[in-house]
């Protein structure tokens, strides 16, 4: 099993005369207490008022699944996702996930981390017989929507009509079932897959949906193969371990059940650990008083590689839907390094001293071996560097950037991986989700809902009726 993730903030605390993180210890206490009685409030059915809307599900949500495996076996839920997924792999040689905000960042972010960086290039073969996986629904834009659709057209006309090979799937996610984007997706790819797979649309459209909406009517009348529900009292950004993301996680050959592991152990950690060596109290801690007590309103999540910029993004999701309200919670931003030290590194060192930049390190790569070559003619003086590993290339950009930050009282904090797998995304997504919600306890926020997102939907229906 991967060691849990760890948490360094002595940089950042340095950066303050007055090292304030001891005295947030009982506000922390009672956030944690806080967030574990709203799981019960929840489970029991009585919420009040003021505590609605209360999505707390998300909490006990792996750990339960995973007993519900260990006790159920075949008639499990993670065993159902697992055979449509095979299914899936096996009818379809392309995948659509169809989805936006909490119904497709988190499946994004998996996929990025844990897949092949160039999984949709490879062969059949070479993908393990997994689909290649495309996304969409998560913007109006004819151009990626057409361009999608022509691809898949033309491999539909390449491959003989029976075989997998031109054949695409549809996952379409939707909590409400009635989100604008997703639906208007929905309507192109539904139609494609009629008319070019007429014999197997049921097969190879999956929803996966809330217990109402207009998704749930067809869902009820159209007899798909399979239909997933998401479960009330999970939100949408907080759905990623629900089979939101874990289907189409599947049907990309993620094994669910470590992911999920993953989940349920940072939440025991959550529940279990003290204060100053619980990952999600003290990572909650420091951006609290960052924020609240020094001014660091902007939040940097410095990713360091490509893998986990969705992962970022995510979080930006999570963040300012949950927190942004009241006209309270920080700005998130997510960088990928060294990629943005050539773009936003020069304000970070030198702009506004209001960020906090928290590093989220991925430990081992799965190519160490990669190195600087050496060469006879040593035209650009590589040499001196010959057969060190790229990986030592980046850990001393990581030393280099923290210490300049450092020498300039600029803060940053260590989120540290021990390497990118399964079980690490499942604990990075639950520690994030936690820390959330035990934040939006601190600054008096209702973390659930996001009832600011209603007037562009509002204002867009309207304009399209009149139009
Ligand atoms: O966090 C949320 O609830 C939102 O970001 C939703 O996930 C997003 O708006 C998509 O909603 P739906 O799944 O209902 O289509």
């Amino acid at each position: 099993m991967t060691a849990l993730i760890s948490y360094d903030p002595s940089a950042a605390l340095a950066t303050q005369p007055d090292n304030r993180f001891v005295d947030l210890a009982d506000a922390l206490e009672a956030a944690r207490s806080e967030v574990l009685a709203d799981v019960e409030l929840f489970k029991r059915g009585v919420v009040p008022v003021e505590k609605q809307p209360l999505d707390a599900g998300f909490v006990t949500w792996p750990a339960d699944l995973l007993r519900d495996a260990e006790q159920n076996g075949p008639e499990s839920l993670i065993a159902e996702i697992e055979r449509c997924a095979a299914r899936l792999r096996q009818v379809s040689d392309s995948a659509v996930v169809l989805g936006i905000g909490g119904s497709y960042m988190g499946m994004r972010a998996m996929f990025e981390a844990l897949c092949s960086p160039f999984h949709n290039e490879l062969n059949r073969q070479d993908r393990h017989g997994i689909p290649r996986i495309y996304f969409e629904g998560w913007n109006v834009d004819s151009d990626h929507q057409s361009g999608l659709l022509n691809l898949l057209n033309r491999r539909a006309n390449q491959a003989s009509a029976d075989s997998p090979d031109g054949r695409t799937s549809i996952i379409v996610i939707s909590k409400s079932g009635g989100t604008l984007e997703t639906a208007v997706a929905f309507r192109n790819f539904r139609g494609f897959v009629e008319r070019r797979f007429s014999d197997a649309v049921q097969d190879l459209i999956v929803p996966v949906t809330g217990n109402t909406g207009r998704l749930r009517d067809l869902a009820n009348s159209a007899a798909f193969k399979n239909v997933f529900s998401i479960p009330d009292g999970v939100g949408g950004r907080f759905s990623v371990l629900t089979p939101v993301g874990l289907l189409p996680a599947a049907v990309a050959g993620i094994n669910i059940r470590r992911l999920l592991q993953g989940a349920a152990d940072m939440t025991e950690h959550f529940r279990t650990a003290k204060y100053g060596s619980n990952v999600v109290l003290d990572s909650t801690a420091v951006v609290h008083l960052m924020e609240v007590d020094y001014g660091m309103t902007t939040r940097v999540l410095s990713t360091w590689g490509s893998r986990l910029e969705a992962m970022g993004l995510w979080y930006d999701q999570l963040l300012s839907e949950s927190l942004g309200k009241q006209e309270k919670g920080a700005t998130p931003i997510t960088c990928v390094n060294t990629r943005d030290l050539h773009s936003r590194g020069q304000q970070h060192q030198q702009g506004r001293r209001d960020k906090l930049i928290t590093n989220l390190l991925p430990g081992r790569s799965r190519h160490d071996h990669l190195g600087i070559p050496a060469r006879d003619d040593d035209f650009d003086q590589l040499n001196q560097y010959r057969d060190i590993c790229i990986r030592t290339v980046r850990d001393a950009a990581i030393g280099g950037t923290n210490q300049a930050y450092a020498e300039d009282r600029r803060p940053t904090a260590d989120f540290r991986l021990e390497c990118i797998d399964e079980h690490s995304i499942g604990q990075l997504f639950q520690l994030f989700m936690l820390s959330t919600v035990a934040e939006g306890q601190l600054i008096g926020v209702n973390p659930y809902g996001q009832p600011g997102v209603e007037a562009y939907k509002r204002n867009m229906t309207a304009i399209l009726s009149s139009s």
